[in-house]
């Protein structure tokens, strides 16, 4: 076994050949040339080409917590060291498209269960195939365990009476609410009463949390965001170690086309091998401008209502974040007292920039409610914060200065 850290380095890289090139090669092609007669590995590209492999590795083995040996090509069979068996992942062209196809695992007239403050995007599909009838939503508060047990009872026996499947959809820390939600318990509970389980493990990576080890059925990603790092493509995945179902997610992928191109798998690669660095740099700075706006709270020097960070103790889910992830992650949000006044300090930010997405290297705020589709339940003067890995005095200079300024101005326009 290679520590996680190393493999993200080592893993994926191919055999030991003299003369094979140190980073896997990319095709670009959209077809393989085949002998007639015979089994043909590669054929066309939209169905999987070589250079998806090393990263659908890669993922899958950081998922499962397996790793192959550095020497090794291909996979290592892990099954007397861990439970759970490992399948390549399936690379999508965005998180959405792979969310969209795990989505479909579901038939119509099926159940679904999910956060209410799960990412907008999905939120917005989901609400979308419930409106066209072709299934049933369930919105909970993810962080409540014991209401959501319930709801998964109730559904249960409702779906069973009507011989429908449920998927429950657990994104933990939601996005942008940052609630932590009891994985193994939540799991447990659904695999008890025979649900589907999805995990989107976007904003704790599978270095901070392995849902399916806690017994998820699938786990998805927008590789867009940390595990690429860089803010500069869009790409999903898709991990599962159920072979039904990863046949149909292939099936689907390759039948609906929504493929990555192979610049992106390329960059997706050279981004996660810095993933351990980057993340634990962000990280850092994350928690350190969590504490110290939160220093800020009741001073009057700033307009600060509230900030949100699973790594806080005031944070409603803190004990369960602290056992449950390895690290409480590199997003915060700050809360303002409304939206302009959030907007205000926005555009007096200079070295944060203002922008959507989350995970790169760059730190980017954004006020959520700025998107009809977020719901009113995440306060309108609320702002994302995606903590990256400058020097956390700038970070922490540029924001400050943003909100004394606008403080200030405020003070001389009421009084
Ligand atoms: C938690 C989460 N899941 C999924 C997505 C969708 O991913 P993509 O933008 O790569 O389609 C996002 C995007 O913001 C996200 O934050």
């Amino acid at each position: 076994m290679t520590d996680e850290r190393t493999y993200l380095v080592s893993g994926g890289r191919g055999a030991h050949q003299e003369g094979a090139p140190v980073n896997p090669p990319v095709d670009f092609t959209s077809t393989y040339r085949y002998r007639p007669g015979a089994e043909n590995r590669w054929d066309y590209a939209r169905e999987g080409v070589p250079s998806w492999a090393p990263l659908e590795e890669l993922l899958a083995h950081l998922e499962a917590g397996t790793r192959q040996g550095h020497r090794g090509h291909g996979f290592v069979t892990t099954a007397e060291e861990h439970p759970v068996a490992v399948l390549p992942g399936l690379l999508f062209s965005s998180g959405m498209a792979a969310i969209s196809a795990v989505t479909h695992l579901l038939p119509p007239g099926g159940h679904l269960i999910l956060p209410r403050h799960s990412y907008m995007g999905f939120s917005s599909l989901a609400q979308q195939m419930a409106d066209r009838g072709l299934l049933t939503l369930h919105r909970v508060d993810i962080a409540e365990t014991e209401a959501v047990k319930t709801t998964i009872a109730d559904v249960a026996t409702l779906a069973q009476a009507q011989d429908s499947p449920v998927m429950l959809w657990v994104e933990s820390p939601t996005n942008p609410m940052l609630e932590v939600a009891d994985l193994p318990a939540l799991l447990a509970e659904a695999k008890r009463r025979g649900l589907i389980t999805v995990v989107d493990n976007t904003f704790a990576t599978p270095l901070r949390q392995q849902p399916l080890k806690h017994g998820a059925d699938v786990v998805v990603h927008s590789v867009t965001k940390f595990l690429a790092g860089h803010s500069d493509l869009i790409m999903g995945a898709a991990i599962t170690a159920d072979e039904e179902l990863h046949r149909r997610l292939h099936e689907h992928r390759t039948l609906h086309g929504a493929i990555p191109g192979p610049m992106e798998v390329f960059l997706a690669l050279r981004g996660v091998r810095t993933l351990a660095v980057r993340l634990d740099a962000a990280e850092s700075n994350a928690g350190e401008l969590a504490r110290r706006f939160a220093a800020l709270l009741g001073t009057g020097e700033t307009q600060l209502r509230g900030v949100r960070y699973p790594g806080l103790d005031t944070h409603p889910q803190h004990s369960r974040a602290a056992a449950q992830l390895g690290g409480f992650g590199a997003i915060l949000t700050i809360e303002l007292p409304d939206g302009d006044t959030a907007d205000a300090v926005l555009e007096n930010l200079s070295l944060w920039t203002p922008a959507t997405s989350l995970g790169g290297v760059e730190s980017l705020a954004e006020r959520r409610r700025r998107h009809a589709t977020e719901p009113d339940t995440v306060p309108d003067g609320l702002i994302r914060l995606s903590v990256g890995i400058e020097h956390v005095d700038d970070l922490y200079a540029d924001l400050l200065h943003a909100l004394r300024l606008v403080a200030s101005e405020n003070r001389d326009e009421n009084g």
